[in-house]
């Protein structure tokens, strides 16, 4: 699937869902950043924004990107509705380069994308985090195919712990373990890594 694809699907996506993700943030986002003292913050496929709104009602300064221009819109609004200030824009990760921005924390929640393109994302999320700063990966684990849950079912778009490593192999690694999440179609399998530059 292409990028255009790709970006009409979850367009269309979330125009029949309005509240796709719910509005309550990530649990294991928020057990990652509980020992931070706000700063700046940038969420990475954002979708309709519930982890940047979360952020922001927390004090951070939170930058916001998605694919889709549709999510884009309606977490926007969303903000505004929370009374909180988020920069989100339309962005895709594939061909995104910070450009020497960085931010204290790096979030990528859910963000699949085959194995070659989430290597280029993964090291363009790892230039965007500031020297002593946190990047959070959370997302569908491969041990979740066939469990009929939600999350991709192609092998070549799910994560292990040993990817993750790799990906983030010039980080302290403070956590990067498989993990329960119960939906209500069963307990989902997922991979949260966070991880410290040095
Ligand atoms: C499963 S949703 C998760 C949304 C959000 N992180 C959350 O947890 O609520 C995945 C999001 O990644 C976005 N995405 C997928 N590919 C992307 C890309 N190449 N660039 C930017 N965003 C992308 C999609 O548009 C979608 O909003």
């Amino acid at each position: 699937m292409n990028e255009e694809t790709m970006q009409s699907m979850w367009d269309d996506r979330y125009r029949e869902q309005t509240a796709m993700w719910g509005s309550e943030p990530n649990r294991f986002l928020v057990e990652a950043v509980a020992d931070l003292t706000p700063g700046t913050a940038l969420d990475l496929g954002c979708g309709q924004g519930r982890n940047a709104i979360w952020l922001a009602g927390h004090g951070f300064t939170v930058t916001g990107f998605d694919l889709s221009p549709v999510a884009v819109e309606q977490a926007t609004a969303a903000a505004v509705a929370a009374g909180v200030d988020v920069e989100f824009a339309a962005v895709d990760l594939t061909t995104w380069d910070p450009d020497g921005r960085e931010w204290d924390l790096v979030v990528l929640a859910y963000v699949h994308v085959p194995e070659v393109m989430r290597r280029a994302v993964h090291a363009a999320a790892a230039r965007a985090v500031a020297p002593g700063g946190r990047i959070v990966v959370i997302a569908h684990h491969l041990d979740n195919l066939g469990r009929g849950t939600t999350g991709p079912s192609n092998p070549d778009w799910l994560f292990t712990e040993d990817q993750l490593a790799r990906d983030f192999a010039e980080f302290d690694i403070v956590r990067n373990e498989q993990v329960l999440r119960p939906t209500e179609h069963g307990d989902a399998l997922d991979v949260v890594c966070v991880a410290v530059r040095r």
